[in-house]
């Protein structure tokens, strides 16, 4: 069998067709949703995808903030930033791009944060109602690839989904998710992770398989079930002197391989990666939709 692939190009065009419509409606009644985004430093990797969040607002028509601080900014300064855009009746949403500067504990900033405006899902408060089923806002990474599932007419009711990984960015909410009663969930979720002693054994059992681990071509044919759908969720930046880089960008699963293996696949890069920002807008409209109620 040879994997279909299932492209985050193509499902979130899908989505961000029907966001328009949703920000067309709220323009109508006199809102335009609105965004902001924090920067804290100048980490690279966090500055582009500050401006790929920001031009995605500018190209729905929503309102783009990006406020950029020092890295010698300090906990109270952003404490103080935190509660100024809590404040902000402009800003439906907003999230503090991670990782923060060491000196900041990241955690504290995260309890600041309003969960009404809390478009990543990172509060207590937002994680907390995920979990029981009553969700105001979904995680972002694991949004999207429930999406993909959803969107590719995959059924997961009663299907048996290993994820591999539990961070609390994708792992763990992509488990509270699967387990929800609902279309897109009613599955059978098991979660395995670095210290998984029979980890082969078990994603071999998966009839779908989500990915995020962190570690390049960590899931290889032989850990796959024939069939399978293979959700990767990895983006490694591996060395690669035939590159014109000299490196690029892998998923954690070996891609050529369990492609002959699986159902459906994603690949890396063009796979799950388009999903977040897509569903990182999905939660902006949404804070500003329940503003005008
Ligand atoms: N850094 C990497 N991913 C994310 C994300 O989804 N949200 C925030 N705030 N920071 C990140």
């Amino acid at each position: 069998m040879t994997a279909k692939l299932i492209l985050g190009k193509e499902v979130s065009e899908e989505i961000y067709g029907e966001l328009r419509q949703r920000i067309e409606a709220l323009k109508a009644r006199g809102v335009t949703p609105g965004l902001a985004v924090v920067l804290v430093g100048d980490d690279p990797a966090s500055q582009v995808y500050v401006r790929k969040k920001g031009e995605m607002c500018e190209e729905l028509g929503m309102r783009s903030t990006t406020i950029v601080m020092p890295k010698e900014t300090t906990q109270e300064e952003l404490l103080r930033k935190v509660a100024e855009l809590n404040a902000d009746p402009s800003i439906h949403g907003y999230l503090v791009q991670l990782p923060l500067p060491d000196h900041i504990d990241e955690e504290a900033v995260i309890d600041a944060i309003d969960p009404s405006k809390d478009v990543d899902c990172f509060h207590p408060s937002n994680v907390g109602r995920m979990l029981i089923g009553d969700p105001d806002f979904l995680p972002a990474t694991p949004a999207g690839v429930q999406q993909m599932l959803v969107r590719s007419g995959i059924e997961t009711a009663g299907r048996h989904v290993v994820v591999v990984g539990r961070s609390n960015i994708v792992g763990k909410p992509m488990a509270a998710m699967m387990v929800q009663r609902g279309a897109g969930a009613d599955s059978t979720v098991t979660v395995v992770h670095s210290k998984t002693p029979n980890l082969a054994e078990i994603t071999s059992t998966a009839d779908i398989l989500v990915v995020a681990i962190g570690k390049p071509r960590f899931i290889t044919a032989d850990m796959v079930k024939e069939g399978a759908v293979v959700i990767d969720v990895g983006t490694n930046r591996i060395q690669d002197p035939t590159h014109p880089k000299g490196s690029r960008l892998v998923g954690d699963v070996d891609f050529d391989a369990v492609k002959e293996k699986a159902s459906y696949i994603t690949p890396v890069p063009g796979g799950v990666g388009p999903m977040t920002i897509c569903m990182l807008m999905a939660n902006a409209v949404r804070a500003a939709e329940r503003v005008v109620g």
